[in-house]
């Protein structure tokens, strides 16, 4: 069927892109640069961090990784946070999450710099964004689900659009972009989550449905509106005895169920990730050229 999001292909067109603004920067002797600290060992951040290096290098963008062991006490990651504020030589710096317990992670985000902050985790640039003040970095999922609207052309302004899941990293942002007066925006956003009463009735009036609940195949094909565009964020890990591993990773919506029904749909995976990546690419080219103004 043809109705899919292609995030793989709107994630090469937004790196080719970023590869051209790379070229200007280092034809002026700048080399774009992120640094990434991974605390402890978690598996999906080790996949993760090390993509995110791979993508780097792709587009010619320098990056290191501080690996701290997972027993790192929290004045310790802080400490080296604020030495990559003071060095020139870093303009992002992303300290992956999920973060040992010891460690408070808003603490944690809201000592990297706000200028270095490709992430848009620090209260600032949250804030910004809230307050629509462009110049502040966007989370970079939310930021990547924005793209695949603007650029399948999903009509946005005047839209119902349902968000489920209420987080930091995502649903808050995500509706803070959506509602903004603009340009790419104006829509009529219903933020729901784990205690919404009546959560298929919101679904089903959604024009966009972004799901980012965190609930393997929560989207099921009575929630969804026939032609709504449907966006899938969910990474869920879930017992697969067919697989090699024993598990395999699964969305938010029940793909196969809800496809049929949807006007345009993002596959998962395939979809919202590789925009993720994108987006932290573009949050970093563009430190750069603001510290190199
Ligand atoms: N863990 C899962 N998603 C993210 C992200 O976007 N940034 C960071 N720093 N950690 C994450």
């Amino acid at each position: 069927m043809q109705n899919l999001i292609d995030g793989r292909q709107i994630a090469a067109d937004i790196h080719a892109e970023t590869r051209v603004r790379v070229e200007a920067l280092r034809s002026r002797g700048v080399t774009p640069r992120i640094v990434f600290v991974r605390v402890g060992e978690d598996p999906a951040s080790r996949v993760y961090v090390g993509m995110k290096e791979r993508i780097c290098a792709e587009l010619g963008l320098e990056s290191t990784t501080l690996v701290l062991d997972t027993a790192t006490p929290q004045a310790d990651l802080l400490a080296r946070v604020v030495a990559l504020n003071a060095d020139a030589s870093v303009h992002g710096i992303l300290v992956q999450a999920p973060l040992p317990a010891q460690i408070d992670a808003p603490t944690v985000f809201a000592t990297v710099a706000v200028d270095k902050d490709v992430d848009g985790f620090h209260p600032v640039n949250v804030g910004r964004l809230l307050l629509g003040d462009s110049s502040g970095f966007v989370s970079c999922t939310p930021a990547g689900v924005h793209e695949l609207l603007l650029r399948s052309g999903t009509p946005i302004a005047g839209a119902n659009v349902v968000i489920l899941g209420r987080g930091n990293i995502v649903g808050k942002p995500m509706a803070a972009i959506l509602m903004q007066k603009g340009p790419g925006a104006d829509a009529t956003v219903t933020v729901c989550h784990s205690r919404t009463r009546g959560i298929e009735e919101y679904c089903q009036r959604a024009d966009i449905l972004i799901a980012a609940i965190g609930v393997p195949r929560f989207v099921t094909a009575s929630m969804v509106k026939p032609g709504a565009v449907v966006i899938d964020v969910g990474v869920n890990r879930v017992a697969d005895s067919s697989a090699r591993s024993g598990s395999r990773l699964v969305g938010d919506v029940d793909f196969a169920a809800v496809q049929p029904i949807a006007g345009r749909i993002t596959p998962n995976p395939g979809g919202v990730g590789p925009m993720t990546i994108a987006m932290l690419m573009r949050n970093t080219v563009r430190a750069a050229e603001i510290q190199h103004e």
